[in-house]
């Protein structure tokens, strides 16, 4: 027999509640307005290589700000609730809350380069609008920096073997992951703008 160790999970659901057409245009709206007038944000974006705009360096506040962003929060809340269920972390009966949340506007062509979340206990993305041809986000094995001598996987082998997983996301999906774990989204090959919110919960 063999025992498979040390699971790295992608939860992934349909956002849900009520009328979620009509919150997914609030927040593609609320996106667009401040891609527009955020200037520090547009700044940051410009000054590290961002391919479009990003309230992550600018805005803290923006559940504060705009009740699509706030009623999008309650929302997450319950999917990490029962991400940190299935998980199994013993939270002593406390929640885990959201720490920042910030919006992104990947421009065609745009990339966004390797990294984790440090600091967080999980993270994610929900995806507002994704265009035909829009990158995917694509995890990493954690395990690949201890891997010296360890060959390739074979193509078709199962997801859980490879060392690279892309999943992509439709409009109104819900990514979450934990936050250690390496990811990057690929140039974005859509026409048009691909609409997301990250977001880190500790
Ligand atoms: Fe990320």
């Amino acid at each position: 027999m063999t025992l498979s160790l040390f699971a790295t999970d992608i939860y992934r659901a349909k956002l849900g509640g009520p009328a979620v057409a009509a919150l997914l245009g609030d927040l593609a709206a609320t996106i667009r307005q401040l891609a527009r007038d955020d200037g520090a944000g547009r700044r940051w974006s410009a000054e590290n290589g961002y391919g479009g705009y990003t309230s992550y360096a600018s805005l803290d506040d923006l559940a504060w700000r705009d009740s699509a962003v706030a009623e999008l929060q309650t929302r997450l809340d319950k999917h990490v609730a029962v991400f940190a269920r299935q998980l199994a972390f013993d939270l002593k009966g406390r929640k885990l809350t959201c720490d920042s949340l910030w919006v992104n506007l990947l421009k065609p062509g745009a990339q966004h380069t390797a990294h984790i979340h440090p600091g967080s206990a999980v993270s994610g993305t929900v995806y507002i609008e994704v265009p035909p041809g829009a990158s995917a986000i694509r995890y990493e094995d954690p395990r690949l920096g201890l891997m010296m001598a360890a060959p390739q996987v074979k193509p078709g082998a199962p997801p859980a073997r490879q060392r690279f997983v892309s999943v992509a996301p439709k409009a109104g999906e819900v990514l979450l992951w934990e936050s250690w774990l390496r990811h990057d989204v690929p140039r974005n090959a859509a026409k048009s703008e691909r609409l997301s919110i990250s977001f880190n919960y500790r």
